[in-house]
C-alpha cells in the first residue's frame, strides 16, 4: 500500500522537460521523481516503486518501449504514460500494445490534460488493486467460513455418535454386560454393511444404530432383567417388549418431549422434531433384532426377507457376541464352537445370506473381537 501522496516518476533525456513536468505535479500535489534515461529510469522504479510512471520514448542508452516492456512484465500494474515528441502514429500504437495506459503528445500544451491522464491512471490503478484485495480477501473469508463449517460439522458427527454409543453402552449396563458387547456388534454391523455394497452413509447409520438394538431393555425392570433363574412365561413376555420400548424410544421427539426447554416457542427447535434416518435405522433394528430367519422369532414372528436386512445382519452378530462372551450366568464358548452354531444357524434362525457374508469377512470380525475382547 503507497502512501496518501502518489509518486510520479517522469524518465525523459530533457532537463527542462523533466523539470516543467516537476513544478506542474508538484502543484498538484504529487510527489516528483526524475530520471534521465530508460536504463537509471527501471533502477529508481524497481527501488522506489512509484505509483505512476511518465515515460519519453525516444532516449539515449534505453528508449522509453524498453522501459515499457520491463514495466509490462515486472509491474502489470503499474500505470504508465508514454509522453512522445515524434507525433508519429506508428509510435503511440507501438506504445499501446507495449501496455501504455495513455499516450500524450509533446511538447503539451494544455497540462490540464497532463493532469487528466495522470488522475484518471492512479484511479483506474487504484480500483485494480482494490478489487484484487477485495478478492483475495472474500477468498480468504470464505476458506476460513468452509474450514469453521468443516470443523463444526466434524464436532456434530462426533458428539452424535458419542451420544447414541452411550446410551448403548447404557443399556448393556442394565444387563450386566460390558459396553465393549455394542461397540464389537457395531463393528461387525459396519463391516457386514459394507460387504452387503451399501453406501458409506448407510454403513455408518446401520454401525451406530446397532448400537441401540437393547436400548429397550432400560424399560425392563430389575427383578426381570437380573434374576438369576429361568424367567417365567409372564417374565419372558415381558422381557420381549424390550423391542417395543426401543422402537418407542426412538421415536421421532414430540412437543411434550421438549416443553419447557428454551426455545420451545421461538421455532429453533423445528429441526428436532423431525426423524433422522439414522434413527428410522436404529428404531428398525431395536424393533426387529430378535427376529429369526425360519419366522420364530418376535415380536412380528416375520420371516426371511420380510425381516429388514439391517436387522437380519444384527441378529447374527448379536448372537455370534452373545455367545462368544462371559456373562453372569455363563461362560464364553470358544471360537470355534461359536462358528458351528453360526453355521448351523444358517437358514435356520439367521439368513443364510448373512452368514456366508460374516464368514466371508471372519478375517476382520476376529480382529475386532481380539481388539475389543472384554
Ligand atoms: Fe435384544
Ligand atoms: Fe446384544
Amino acid at each position: 500500500m503507497h502512501s496518501e501522496v502518489s509518486t510520479i516518476l517522469t524518465i525523459d533525456d530533457e532537463t527542462l522537460i523533466r523539470e516543467s513536468f516537476r513544478f506542474y505535479l508538484e502543484d498538484c500535489g504529487y510527489q516528483v521523481l526524475e530520471a534521465e534515461n530508460g536504463r537509471i529510469g527501471i533502477e529508481m522504479i524497481e527501488k522506489f516503486r512509484p505509483d505512476l510512471v511518465l515515460v519519453d520514448l525516444r532516449m539515449p542508452e534505453v528508449d522509453g518501449l524498453e522501459v515499457l516492456q520491463h514495466v509490462h512484465k515486472h509491474f502489470p500494474e503499474l500505470p504508465i504514460i508514454v509522453i512522445s515528441g515524434t507525433g508519429y502514429i506508428g509510435d503511440a500504437v507501438e506504445a499501446m500494445n507495449r501496455g501504455a495506459w495513455s499516450y500524450l503528445l509533446k511538447p503539451i500544451s494544455d497540462f490540464n490534460s497532463l493532469r487528466y491522464a495522470v488522475e484518471h491512471a492512479l484511479e483506474k490503478a487504484r480500483l485494480i488493486e482494490e478489487n484484487r484485495s477485495y478478492r483475495e480477501h472474500l477468498e480468504e473469508k470464505v476458506q476460513q467460513r468452509t474450514q469453521a463449517l468443516e470443523h463444526t460439522n466434524q464436532l456434530l458427527r462426533d458428539t452424535r455418535m458419542q451420544i447414541v454409543l452411550r446410551l448403548g453402552k447404557a443399556s448393556e449396563y442394565r444387563d450386566k454386560e460390558t459396553g465393549r458387547h455394542v461397540i464389537r456388534v457395531s463393528c461387525y454391523t459396519k463391516i457386514l454393511a459394507d460387504r452387503f455394497g451399501f453406501d458409506l452413509q448407510e454403513t455408518d447409520n446401520m454401525a451406530l444404530g446397532s448400537a441401540l438394538h437393547d436400548v429397550g431393555k432400560i424399560g425392563i425392570s430389575d427383578s426381570i432383567l437380573l434374576k438369576p433363574g429361568k424367567l417365567s412365561d409372564e417374565e419372558w413376555k415381558k422381557m420381549k417388549e424390550h423391542c417395543l420400548l426401543g422402537r418407542e424410544l426412538l421415536q421421532p421427539l414430540t412437543r411434550d418431549d421438549v416443553a419447557g426447554l428454551t426455545g420451545e416457542n421461538d421455532g429453533t427447535l423445528e429441526g428436532i422434531f423431525s426423524d433422522s434416518h439414522l434413527m428410522q435405522v436404529a428404531r428398525t433394528i431395536a424393533y426387529s433384532h430378535h427376529e429369526q430367519w425360519n419366522g420364530k422369532g418376535y415380536p412380528e414372528g416375520l420371516k426371511g426377507e420380510e425381516i429388514p436386512i439391517e436387522a437380519r445382519i444384527v441378529a447374527a452378530v448379536d448372537i455370534y457376541d452373545a455367545i462368544g462372551s462371559k456373562r453372569p450366568y455363563k461362560d464364553a464358548y470358544p471360537e470355534e464352537k461359536c462358528l458351528q452354531i453360526m453355521r448351523e444357524s444358517a437358514g435356520n434362525f439367521l439368513d443364510p445370506q448373512v452368514v456366508d457374508t460374516f464368514f466371508n469377512s471372519l478375517d476382520l470380525i476376529q480382529q475386532i473381537k481380539e481388539k475389543w475382547a472384554d
